[in-house]
C-alpha cells in the first residue's frame, strides 16, 4: 500500500499482525484480564501490559471514563486553536508521545530495531508538530543511546527521561541531551522498582530531594520528574527545582492497585498549578480524554501504548497519522465545549 493512503486503521491491522501474542490492538486498551497483554498476574512477562492484577492500568481507562463532557453549543463557530507551547517551542497540540523502550520486551523485536522504534517516534512526532518523549532500558548505555541517537536526527526537538540510575550516570546522559540541543530531561523515580534493570547490571534506586536538586544543578535543560502519584511527591520536585512533573503510574506497570492518574491529578493541580507545569499521562486515547485530562487541571498529555503501537505498525508515518487523529478529536471536543484555545479548557466543561 502507498504511503499516501495508509489510514489509521491500516495502522493498527499491521500493528496487531506484528504484536502478534502480545497485544491484540482492541478498540479498548483497558488493561483487562481478559486482555492477551495482561499476563503478570500469572507470573508472565509484562510486555505491554500493567503489572498484577492490571488494576492501575484499568483504574487509568476508568478514571477518564467516568468523566462527563458538557455540550456547550449555542453560540458563534470557531475553528479551536491547539497550539502549545513547551519550554519555548511552538507545538501543534498538547499532545506528546510519552518515553517508551523496550522492543525486545513488548514484541516488536524482529520487526522494528530499538533504534528505528525510537527515531520513528521522534521523527513522526516532529512530523506532527510535536515532540517525542525517549525512554531507557537495560540495553541502553551511553555507547548506544538509542533515544538519544532519535533526539540527535531530529536536530534535538525530543526529551529524554532515564531510569533512576546512579546519579553520575544520569548526569552524563544530561550533559550528551545538552550537546545535541534536547528540549528538556528528567527521570522516571517509578522507575525505581524494575526488575529488568538490575536484572540486566543496571541497578535503580530511589531519589532523595537531595538527588532530584543535584540533577537540577548538573544540567542547563529543564529537569522533569515523571512518576508523581501525590501531592507530597509533586511539592518535593518542585521545592527541588524540577521544571514539570508527569503525573503517571507508568501507565499502570509499576505498582498493582494505584488510582487511575485522572483521580489524583486535581488534588496535585490543586497544590502546584502556577508554580511548576503539570503533565499527565495513563489511559489517554483520544482528543475526548485529552480535554478532559485540561480540565482536570493538565497543562498537557502523553501517550504511551497507542504510540508503541502506531511505530510498529507503520513507522515515522503511523506515529504522525497517531497524532493527528488525536488533534483532530481535541479540536471535536473543543469545539463542542465551546472552548477556543487550551486556556478556555476548565472544569466548567465537565459535568458534575
Ligand atoms: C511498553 C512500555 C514501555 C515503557 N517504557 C518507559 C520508559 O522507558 N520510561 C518511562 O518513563 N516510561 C515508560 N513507559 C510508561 C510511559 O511513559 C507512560 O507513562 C504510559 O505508557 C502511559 O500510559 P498509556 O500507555 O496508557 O498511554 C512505558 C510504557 C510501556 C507501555
Amino acid at each position: 500500500m502507498s504511503n499516501e493512503k495508509l489510514t489509521l486503521e491500516d495502522v493498527r491491522d499491521q500493528a496487531k499482525v506484528k504484536l502478534k501474542g502480545i497485544c491484540g490492538v482492541y478498540k479498548i486498551c483497558d488493561g483487562d484480564p481478559s486482555r492477551l497483554c495482561q499476563r503478570h498476574s500469572y507470573g508472565g512477562p509484562l510486555g505491554i501490559g500493567g503489572i498484577g492484577s492490571g488494576a492501575s492500568f484499568t483504574n487509568n481507562v476508568l478514571a477518564l471514563k467516568k468523566i462527563k463532557l458538557k455540550m456547550r453549543l449555542v453560540g458563534e463557530t470557531f475553528e479551536p486553536d491547539t497550539s502549545y507551547s513547551f519550554f519555548g517551542n511552538e507545538l501543534s497540540m498538547p499532545i506528546m508521545a510519552a518515553s517508551t523502550a523496550g522492543v525486545t520486551s513488548f514484541g516488536g523485536d524482529g520487526v522494528i530495531t530499538e533504534e528505528e522504534f525510537c527515531k520513528a517516534v521522534v521523527l513522526g512526532c516532529k512530523d506532527a508538530g510535536t515532540i517525542g518523549w525517549r525512554g531507557h532500558s537495560w540495553n541502553y548505555s551511553l555507547e548506544t543511546p538509542h533515544g538519544l541517537n532519535a533526539i540527535n536526527d531530529a536536530n534535538g526537538f525530543g526529551v529524554k527521561i532515564c531510569k533512576p540510575i546512579e546519579q553520575e550516570k544520569i548526569i552524563q546522559y544530561y550533559k550528551k541531551a545538552e550537546e545535541i540541543g534536547a528540549i528538556a530531561v528528567g527521570v522516571d523515580i517509578d522507575g525505581a522498582g524494575s526488575v529488568a534493570m538490575p536484572k540486566n547490571g543496571k541497578p535503580v534506586y530511589r531519589k532523595s530531594p537531595e538527588d532530584i536538586r543535584d540533577l537540577v544543578k548538573a544540567t542547563s535543560l529543564p529537569v522533569i520528574i515523571k512518576g508523581v502519584m501525590t501531592v507530597e511527591d509533586a511539592q518535593i520536585a518542585m521545592n527541588a527545582g524540577a521544571a514539570a512533573i508527569v503525573v503517571s503510574n507508568h501507565g499502570g506497570r509499576v505498582l498493582d492497585f494505584t488510582p487511575g492518574t485522572a483521580d489524583v491529578l486535581p488534588k496535585i493541580a490543586d497544590a502546584v498549578k502556577g508554580k511548576i507545569k503539570i503533565i499527565v499521562d495513563g489511559g489517554v486515547r483520544t482528543g475526548y480524554d485529552v480535554l478532559k485530562m485540561l480540565a482536570l487541571g493538565a497543562e498537557s498529555v502523553l501517550i504511551g501504548r497507542d504510540i508503541i503501537r502506531a511505530a510498529v505498525g507503520a513507522g515515522k508515518l503511523g506515529v504522525k497519522l497517531q497524532m493527528e487523529h488525536l488533534m483532530i478529536t481535541l479540536k471535536k471536543a473543543m469545539l463542542m465545549t465551546n472552548c477556543k484555545n487550551l486556556k478556555e479548557i476548565t472544569s466548567e466543561v465537565m459535568e458534575t
